[in-house]
């Protein structure tokens, strides 16, 4: 069977160097096109909602020319088109087709800025973006999606230290294996959708960065036993009563398709390597959520998992039945799928579904720590430091006991701050939250030894003589503090609180 029932051809980038070179030119940069259109009407766009946009085209220049042609989709005058494109190679090529006396887009080009101003662009199927917010609503199954919030999300979750191999599962229109090409030697990027990898070949030589290897195929199939620094996919998570599109369900039974996704990643990955995931799962009933996604993580691996936010059945099934449009389908067709979801959801027992990120690590640890939380407050992206950081102190928690973190200096990390919470008026506060202003922007509450211990730590003093200063001062016995708060500091350290005053731990 065919994944895709959009037949037109696609663009060749024989000649992409000079389309970028006049798309630059122009302005049609992520930068030229808020400066354009103007911040309310650029929102818009992000919005799916092309009205002000359209409204902000109408002059003769090279930009209008080109927002009107590849993001508003519309038909534009032969000549306004000539000023803005090499019209030769752009025809030939086949990004842009004739119309009468004007051109039309043959694909949907869409300025994106890079984490350092880089000018990329994303290549995608037409008409996903346009007609007002309605994600791939009457599109063919095989259609290739821009960027959307979840792309930008793994981007920014994503670890960046330079590596020699990235693999981005699923790559679709190839933003996550554009981002790989600035700090990985070689990019592998697989789809089960041909037409994706087209897509990605696409963007990445219209955003000038190098190409990256691309093989069809379903899962790891395409990439066999290789194994990689990084791996990162975006897959296709939804949790559905079958594979209607390919850019969102998986066509395996219920979070199945996650579930192998984390459980084949492991032995794919190099040691250090990261493997890095959005994904759904189930709330299944008398089953506790973080058991069934912990028992997904492979062995040899450090996990951290972080579920950003759950919906009930019902809550979901609205969601991805307008995303696929159905919600324009005649009232008897609406019912008969949102009760196929429904159908779907009691016979597995699920309630509800999480949305969360994955990490992996390989380790290799023989006791791996595998972090299972609830986080569904705002973060600071980009998260990749973040996410680097955590495995970091992973390791260096692993390696020492009570007594060797007794006698490690802490700092407070960077950005940290008390807010003491009580009635006003009140002598002494009623708790003490300490609070990150960076990355996940945790907060946590802590005793008055835990106040008083984290006000201290600026690497002068070992842990150890630090609560002995407090255990002088509360008259409590020193050793029962030292007993009683390695936890309290180990707890600290794994959530960056506080961070080892020198990275091997010592003084
Ligand atoms: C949600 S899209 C992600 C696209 C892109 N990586 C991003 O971050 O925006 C999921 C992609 O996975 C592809 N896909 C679907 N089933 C797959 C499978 N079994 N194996 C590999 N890729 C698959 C789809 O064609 C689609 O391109």
């Amino acid at each position: 069977m065919s994944t895709t029932s959009l037949t037109t051809s696609l663009p060749v980038p024989d000649h992409a160097d000079r389309l970028r070179a006049a798309l630059l030119a122009a302005g049609f940069t992520a930068d030229g096109l808020l400066d354009r259109l103007g911040a309310p009407a650029y929102a818009a766009l992000a919005r799916s909602e092309t009205v002000p946009a359209l409204r902000a085209t109408r002059g003769d220049g090279a930009l209008d020319a080109l927002v009107r042609l590849f993001l508003l989709q519309q038909r534009v005058p032969y000549e306004q088109a000539r000023s803005a494109l090499p019209m030769d190679e752009a025809l030939a090529d086949g990004w842009v087709a004739r119309d009468g006396d004007g051109v039309r887009a043959a694909v949907d080009v869409r300025p994106y800025g890079g984490p350092d101003g880089e000018d990329w662009y994303i290549v995608s199927d037409l008409g996903c973006a346009v007609g007002g917010a309605s994600g791939a609503g009457g599109r063919g199954e095989g259609v290739v999606l821009g960027v959307g919030g979840a792309s930008t999300t793994l981007a920014g979750l994503t670890v960046r230290t330079p590596v020699a191999s990235a693999l981005d599962l699923g790559t679709g229109s190839g933003i996550q294996a554009l981002h790989a090409t600035r700090h990985a030697t070689r990019v592998t990027a697989t789809d089960l959708n041909p037409r994706a990898l087209e897509f990605t070949r696409l963007t990445l030589a219209l955003s000038g960065a190098p190409e990256a290897e691309l093989r069809t195929g379903s899962l790891f199939e395409p990439v066999g036993s290789e194994t990689y620094d990084l791996i990162v996919s975006n897959p296709p998570f939804v949790i559905s009563p079958g594979a209607r599109l390919t850019y969102r369900d998986g066509g395996m039974g219920g979070d199945d398709l996650c579930r192998v996704l984390v459980q084949q990643a492991g032995e794919r990955l190099n040691d250090g390597g990261y493997a890095q995931f959005l994904a759904n799962w189930q709330h299944v009933e008398g089953e506790d959520w973080k058991d069934r996604v912990r028992s997904w993580v492979p062995r040899g691996c450090d996990a951290w998992i972080i579920q950003r936010e759950v919906q009930d059945v019902t809550q979901y099934t609205e969601l991805w039945l307008r995303d696929a449009g159905d919600h324009r389908a005649g009232p008897e067709e609406y019912q008969a799928r949102y009760e196929a979801w429904l159908d779907e959801f009691e016979a597995r027992r699920t309630k509800a579904v999480g949305f969360g990120w994955i990490t992996l690590r390989r380790s290799g640890a023989d006791e791996p720590s595998v972090v299972v939380e609830e986080w569904p407050h705002p973060v600071e992206q980009p998260l990749g430091e973040t996410v680097r950081a955590h495995f970091a102190r992973q390791d260096y928690l692993r390696a020492r006991d009570d007594a060797a973190l007794l006698a490690d200096h802490f700092v407070l990390a960077p950005e940290v701050v008390q807010e003491q919470v009580g009635l006003p008026g009140a002598e002494d506060p009623e708790h003490v939250i300490l609070r990150q202003n960076r990355g996940m922007r945790r907060a946590t509450k802590v005793d008055t030894v835990g106040a008083g211990f984290t006000g201290v730590c600026d690497g002068t003093l070992s842990a150890g003589r630090i609560l002995d200063a407090i255990a002088q001062l509360t008259g409590e016995d020193p050793v029962v503090l030292r007993d009683r708060t390695p936890r309290a500091i180990r707890l600290l350290v794994e959530e960056g609180f506080l961070e080892p005053a020198r990275p091997d731990g010592r003084g």
